[in-house]
């Protein structure tokens, strides 16, 4: 296969979004995990249903409502002072240690590499600058342009549309199985990283490989690409 382009999901896949559970341990002792998982659920339900009724908000202000809502079903009282401290976090989230090795040795090849999130271009610019990475990447692809979220074949669009050449020809890769099924259903090639060593979504369609970490992936590449 020919390869030109490599477009990584942000979110879990290059940036750590349970890492916020230290910082909410710190607030709310023996919470802090339990607060990070349902925020995280909270956070992709909302974009879910925002997309399927055409309410968009962008993903900073849909993760300040799961946050919100996430501390009241836990019954924490979440003071301003909290609230801007966790969202603080979700700005400047810690990336995975192997992934600048990996995306300098992409880059060595000469593909090209892009972020297609769900986050809005404010914080995907503040996360990929607090963690380092921003002279990695060509392209910081925010659903924001469309105003719908993942899956919507519209987000996934987006690839094509700014690289100027086919899916086919890019490497979609994420650690949420449901983004890597969306963009297989677009068309195309994914990689599952799955850090969480997730089971299979049933959603009759299966990604074109996986792996653990972005090491794997590096591996994938340089076994399977034909650098175009
Ligand atoms: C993103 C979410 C899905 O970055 O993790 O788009």
């Amino acid at each position: 296969m020919t390869v030109r382009a490599i477009v990584f999901d942000a979110y879990g896949t290059l940036f750590d979004v349970y890492s916020i559970g230290a910082l909410a341990e710190r607030l709310f002792p023996g919470r802090g995990e339990a607060l990070a998982v349902l925020l995280r659920d909270k956070q992709i339900e909302y974009t879910r249903l925002r997309t399927m009724s055409s309410r968009y908000k962008p993903f900073w202000d849909v993760t300040r409502d799961a946050l919100v809502f996430s501390c009241r079903k836990l019954g924490l009282d979440l003071t301003r002072e909290a609230e801007d401290a966790l969202m603080a976090q979700y700005a400047a989230l810690p990336p995975f240690p192997e992934n600048l090795n990996v995306l300098q040795e992409l880059r060595a090849m000469g593909l090209q590499l892009a972020i297609l999130s769900n986050g809005n271009t404010a914080m995907l610019e503040s996360v990929v600058v607090a963690a380092g990475l921003a002279p990695m990447f060509d392209h910081l692809l925010s659903v924001d342009a469309v105003r719908k979220f993942k899956t919507a074949p519209e987000a996934y669009q987006l690839g094509p549309d700014r690289f100027g050449f086919g899916v086919e020809q890019m490497i979609f890769v994420s650690s949420n199985c449901w983004d890597v099924c969306g963009a297989t259903w677009f068309g195309y090639r994914t990689f599952w990283v799955n850090r969480a060593d997730a089971p299979m979504e049933e959603l009759d369609v299966v990604p074109h490989a996986r792996g653990r970490t972005l090491t794997d992936l590096l591996t994938y590449v340089q076994q399977q690409a034909v650098i175009g």
